[in-house]
């Protein structure tokens, strides 16, 4: 089958093609650099399939376009779902597949980073004894042991996250509205209401979904509840912070340390070179300015476990299709409407 790769990387490149050659190179790949859009989808003519990822906006008209020119499937390479209108593709006849699940731990061992590298402040070690300044003054840690982890949001990413802290002698308490108890009692942790956690909690970190309710979940008001010094980990959704309430809470000292894989307008600058240009976003801007904040972008699914497991499953769905006419994990429409793209968050 064709199939035209949008926002292609060298990466993606590199595991797709080892992929599809253990599959017997049965796809032939057509690598184009530029986000798909209304306009951009005209490089995909004559693709039976279009591979995407996050920033592609598959709406109705760049849909219709694909359509018109014989593209039959949009292979997501991602298990987030929210930039494809799903109604429109139906109404054109197009399948659509996604990797629902991959290397969750991938995920939860980068939040860890993210706390070892604040507590121990290995961001500003590394830069220090790169230029021959070994003094320690500013680098005092934080000992993990014994301190209280608060977990928002116990799914795949969220229960390893746990795991892994739990191995540091942490305390684990988390909040979920479906608890899973069986994992408690296996590593040990207690759930409990939504403020207790940000009360108590030395460490909170967020592992659930972008939604409605969970959309600025972290505001003033979630903030002030946290202990002072406290730390805050977001390898989530961007969204789910108030990020101005964050950077005030961040200059009065309340917040002791912040770690970000995720911000709320990461569409405009994450996975692309702009060390040339000038920065645009002042919010973001005045984040790298804190000491006490590390930020990387959009890189905790970024191991190469993880991009083989979403390889193999994007040419499984590939070969699912050409055998049966439907992806192997097909994104389905849901019950009672059609989801217009942006309308709706699920994982990524
Ligand atoms: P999952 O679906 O396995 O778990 C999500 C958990 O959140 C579920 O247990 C659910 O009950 C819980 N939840 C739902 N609403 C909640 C609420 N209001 N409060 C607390 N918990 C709630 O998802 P998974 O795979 O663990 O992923 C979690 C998130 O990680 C994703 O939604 C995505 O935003 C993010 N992610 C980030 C990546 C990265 O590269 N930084 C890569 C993959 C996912």
């Amino acid at each position: 089958m064709r199939v035209a790769v949008f926002s292609a990387k060298p990466y993606d490149r590199e595991f797709l093609e080892v992929a599809n050659r253990a599959a017997g190179s049965p796809h032939r790949f057509e690598w184009i650099v530029a986000h798909l859009d209304s306009r951009s989808a005209l490089q995909a003519a004559g693709a039976e399939a279009a591979c995407l990822f996050v920033n592609d906006q598959a709406d109705a008209a760049a849909l219709a376009t694909l359509q018109s020119q014989g593209t039959r499937l949009i292979a997501l390479r991602c298990a987030g779902f929210n930039n494809v209108d799903l109604l429109a593709a139906a109404e054109l006849g197009i399948a659509v597949g996604r990797v629902p699940s991959y290397a969750p731990e991938a995920v939860a061992e980068h939040a860890a980073a993210l706390v070892l590298s604040l507590s121990r402040r290995m961001h500003r070690a590394y830069a220090r004894v790169r230029e021959g300044n070994f003094a320690l003054d500013g680098l005092l840690g934080l000992d993990l042991h014994g301190r209280t982890v608060g977990i928002v949001g116990t799914g795949q990413i969220g229960l390893a996250f746990a795991r892994i802290m739990a191995g540091f002698g942490c305390r684990i308490l988390a909040h979920d509205p479906a608890p899973d108890s069986g994992a408690a009692d296996r590593i040990g942790l207690s759930y409990a209401p939504l403020a207790a956690v940000f009360a108590e909690a030395d460490i909170l970190s967020l592992h659930c979904p972008l939604m409605p309710e969970t959309r600025r979940l972290i505001d003033a008001e979630a903030l002030a509840r946290m202990k002072r010094g406290a730390m805050l980990i977001n390898t989530s959704r961007g969204a789910m912070l108030d990020t101005q309430a964050v950077i005030a809470a961040l200059k009065s000292g309340h917040l002791g340390h912040l770690g970000l894989d995720v911000y709320e307008e990461e569409a405009g600058l994450f996975f692309e070179d702009l060390s040339a240009s000038v920065l645009q976003d002042d919010v973001f801007a005045r984040l790298l300015t804190f000491p006490n904040v590390l930020i990387t972008g959009h890189q905790g699914f970024f191991t190469r476990g993880a991009m083989q497991a979403i390889a193999e499953t994007t040419i499984a769905n590939l070969q699912a299709f050409v055998s049966g006419g439907q992806p192997l994990h097909p994104v389905a429409l849901p019950a009672g409407g059609g989801i217009r793209g942006g309308t709706i968050e699920p994982s990524r």
